[in-house]
């Protein structure tokens, strides 16, 4: 197996070969659109490794066949870098899959190209529940905002006790998603949402003061946070420590984008007591993820580890080496949908599949509370919720109707 990244990887029409094994079959084209540049250039980062890491971690999942991974930055979290980009990779490049997009707006614009040029798109991050709804071409193994959100309601009501709550959330659609995947869950066990708060959006952090003191002056139970993980989850978490919330006695909870590993230890004790609700943590207990959190310190020092996305960049490859084993090299794209749907993964998340109905992932999400142990924080498990699927679609909320 051979490996070869162009010296552009990183930039807007940057293209990675990877080459696997030495007598190829058919030569499998997979688009990659990811932020590579700008406020998620992290998060490109992070499910890069997951990529990586999978594709060292299992040199043979990819059968006899030759796959080339074309990269393209989408820069900002606004959709309109990404549609240039995967009209570009379907009309030039001729891909035969396209993958990443870490941002909503970039699958919302992207996944109607994926119908129109016939080509399975597997999701990596981009988490508003609707998505999958907008193409029969798309598949997701990352997550819905419902997973957490709706979850973590729940578990507010019957777990932490909480019987009132205010929501703060980043303003664009799966800010919008998590709010209302929250409250269905936290309401429908007897809570009360008191307050909905939107911070500002994706493209830059705010200063959250303002937006915490009006959480603050309603005296909730529980403030749930949806941000999109990096640099604005150290803002909410610094925020609520700076306006002295917890010995207010309100509770910081939220979905794990608030808690991503890589930021966690630069969050230091204001950190600890945040509940928090999600599919991956890197302090998860099993084989699988002790294996990928051993290789990803070996690969990127000893202070990297992987977060959700890193995990969903490794899954995602999972799913794209099963398509191209399965069709042995060659993507016929209602086949691959085929292939993709009911699939299923012993995952360093715990196990998960690919709901054939919706194409949407299905998964364990945890419940879990940051402690300091051995001079670090550490996710300790409260509970665990087997098999959850996207309740948006479920319930046929909102835009899932
Ligand atoms: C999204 O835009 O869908 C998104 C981005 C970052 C997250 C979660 C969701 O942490």
């Amino acid at each position: 197996m051979t490996t070869r990244k162009s010296s552009l990887a990183h930039a807007s029409a940057a293209a990675a070969l990877v080459a696997f094994a030495a007598v190829a079959q058919a030569q499998v084209k997979v688009g990659v659109v990811m932020t590579y540049t700008g406020v998620g250039a992290e998060f490109g980062q992070q499910i890069d490794r997951g990529i990586q890491m999978f594709i060292k971690l299992n040199p043979d999942a990819f059968g006899s066949c030759k796959v080339e991974l074309i990269k393209r930055d989408s820069k900002k979290p606004d959709g309109a870098e990404a549609k240039t980009a995967v009209q570009e990779l379907i009309a030039q490049d001729k891909v035969d899959l396209l993958t990443g997009f870490v941002y909503s707006p970039d699958a919302i614009t992207t996944a109607p190209l994926a119908t129109a040029g016939n080509k399975p798109m597997v999701i990596m991050n981009a988490g508003t529940a609707w998505i999958t709804n907008l193409s029969p071409m798309v598949a997701r193994v990352s997550f819905s905002m419902w997973h957490a959100g709706y979850s973590m309601g729940e578990a507010a009501a019957k777990v932490v006790k909480a019987k009132t709550a205010v929501v703060g959330y980043t303003d664009y659609p799966p800010g919008k998603d998590s709010l209302e995947a929250f409250k269905q869950g936290f309401e429908s066990a007897g809570g009360k949402v008191i307050d909905e708060i939107p911070m500002g959006g994706p493209g830059q952090v705010p200063d959250f003061t303002p937006f915490f003191q009006r959480a603050k002056d309603k005296k909730p139970d529980v403030f749930f946070v949806f941000v999109p993980a990096g640099d604005h989850a150290v803002g909410v978490v610094k925020t609520y420590a700076a306006l002295g919330m917890r010995q207010a006695g309100i509770k910081l909870i939220g979905p794990g984008d608030i808690t991503q590993d890589t930021k966690l230890q630069s969050m230091g004790t204001d950190a600890v007591g945040l509940v928090t609700m999600h599919h991956y943590h890197a302090d998860l207990d099993n084989p699988q993820n002790k294996r990928l959190v051993a290789a990803w310190k070996k690969e990127y020092g000893a202070d990297a580890t992987p977060d959700f996305m890193g995990v969903q960049g490794y899954d995602g490859m999972a799913a794209i080496a099963h398509v191209v084993r399965t069709l042995n090299c060659k993507i016929d794209p209602a086949k691959a949908m085929d292939a993709l749907k009911g699939w299923k993964y012993d995952s360093p998340r715990g196990p998960i599949m690919i709901d054939p109905k919706t194409r949407d992932v299905v998964m364990n999400e945890y419940l879990s509370e940051l402690v300091m142990k051995d001079g670090r924080l550490y996710q300790r498990p409260i509970g665990t919720t087997n098999a959850v699927k996207d309740m948006c679609k479920e319930l046929g909320a909102g835009k899932c109707k």
